[in-house]
């Protein structure tokens, strides 16, 4: 039996984007197997502990050029900027369940099943890069979405306000308008891959959402670090 906390430290601690993908696939497939234990035994590493891959460079996102969808070169900094946010995404799955501890085993299953659901959405985006000759870290990327994490790391209602209930829910408003921009230029897996995101990222708000709440309710606020 493996224990859920030290798979989330290795998937966190270490920099590798593969491994970092095996970990949450397999993670997952052994929740589901019955065969992850959810006690932690150790307090968690600070969160400047994480780790990111030396590529992409991240950067200043006011100096992110702009490019039009229209272009091949559009394309890819488009399909790029998303694997990016999906590749923070799995991180802040992965921490929310790492970091706040004693809480109930469901809330560590709803996050463990995040991090998977982002895992997917980012193998999606990384094939069409691939298929593009491009990889993801080739280009620079967006510096900044993981400060949030690192403001929250010591409060879970801050976070799960942050997050989940306002950058997230703030990425429902805006996927709509680009699978109508996928749909002009005809990128049909654009639109299929985009249209499964947005059905899980509702998933994700609402789940947000209900653990605000209960957090919120019982004045639960674990202590992180
Ligand atoms: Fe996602």
């Amino acid at each position: 039996m493996q224990n859920i906390f030290q798979i989330a430290a290795a998937c966190l601690h270490g920099s590798d984007i593969d491994t970092k993908l095996e970990l949450t696939h397999s993670a997952w497939k052994m929740h589901r197997a019955g065969d992850l234990e959810f006690h932690s035994r150790q307090p968690p590493l600070a969160i400047a502990e994480t780790r990111f891959p030396a590529r992409p460079v991240l950067c200043d996102p006011r100096k992110m050029p702009r490019r039009k969808l229209t272009s091949p070169a559009g394309m890819l900094a488009f399909y790029h900027a998303i694997a990016h946010i999906e590749f923070v995404a799995i991180h802040l799955a992965w921490d929310i369940l790492y970091r706040f501890r004693g809480m109930p085993q469901a809330f560590y299953q709803d996050w463990l099943r995040v991090a998977h659901e982002e895992a997917q959405h980012f193998t999606l985006l990384r094939e069409q890069l691939l298929n593009r000759g491009c990889d993801y870290g080739k280009l620079s990327a967006h510096r900044g979405l993981w400060d949030v994490a690192e403001d929250t790391a010591d409060d879970l209602l801050a976070r799960l306000a942050l997050v989940p209930r306002f950058m997230e829910a703030r990425g429902l408003d805006v996927t709509p308008g680009m699978i109508d921009r996928f749909r002009q230029i005809d990128d049909q897996q654009g639109v299929a891959i985009l249209m499964r995101i947005l059905e899980d990222e509702i998933g994700h708000v609402a789940l947000g959402s209900r653990w605000f709440s209960a957090a919120d309710r019982h004045g639960e606020r674990s202590e992180g670090g």
